[in-house]
């Protein structure tokens, strides 16, 4: 069986740990408990192909960033996570791409998921399809909307990610 392991990186509070946990174990977490590192392993049968994935979830990145190199030089792929309801979280995530491409470089195609969380909260939202429509076309990178509260879009992100490292 192939193994392959991902990053979860993104400001503090956008939800990674919540999407993550739906993804691994299928629950939400409704609290706030900022994280300091967790990983998680599940096998996955992606059109008929098990697989080990390893998921590193992250401290929120602006508090940690010296960190981030190494978990950017020990990624296979990377899911870059924003909060539709924080515009200010998405600058955070085209500095996260910057950097990986920065730390990572080389010819090869680098496994990116752009993910904007709390899809939900329509009444909170800040960030517009359009917008970020226009910046994951130009940076050429798969995006998905999620809500890890109502379970929208969670596995796409994975199986996506996934199909990229597979490829690599
Ligand atoms: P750090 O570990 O500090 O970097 O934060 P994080 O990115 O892991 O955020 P976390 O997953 O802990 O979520 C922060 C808060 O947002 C929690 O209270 C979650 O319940 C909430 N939250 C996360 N995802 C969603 C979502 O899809 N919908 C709603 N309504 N709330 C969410
Ligand atoms: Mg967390």
């Amino acid at each position: 069986m192939r193994e392959f392991n991902a990053v979860v990186l993104g400001a503090g509070g956008v939800g990674k740990s919540a999407l993550t946990c739906r993804f691994i174990r299928n629950v939400f977490l409704e609290g706030y408990d900022p994280t300091i590192e967790e990983a998680y392993r599940r096998i996955v049968e992606i059109d008929g192909q098990m697989s080990q994935l390893e998921i590193l979830d992250t401290a929120g990145a602006e508090q940690f960033t010296a960190i981030n190199e190494f978990y950017i030089k020990s990624g296979m792929g990377f899911i870059l996570v924003f909060s539709l309801t924080q515009e200010s979280t998405l600058r955070e995530v085209d500095n996260l791409r910057q950097q990986i491409y920065r730390i990572k470089g080389g010819p090869d195609p680098i496994p990116i998921v752009v993910v904007g969380t709390k899809s939900d909260l329509t009444a909170e939202r800040e960030v517009q399809r359009a917008t970020i429509e226009k910046l994951v076309n130009h940076w050429g990178l798969p995006f998905y909307e999620t809500s890890a509260k109502k379970n929208w879009h969670v596995t796409d992100v994975f199986e996506n990610l996934v199909r990229q490292m597979r490829e690599r």
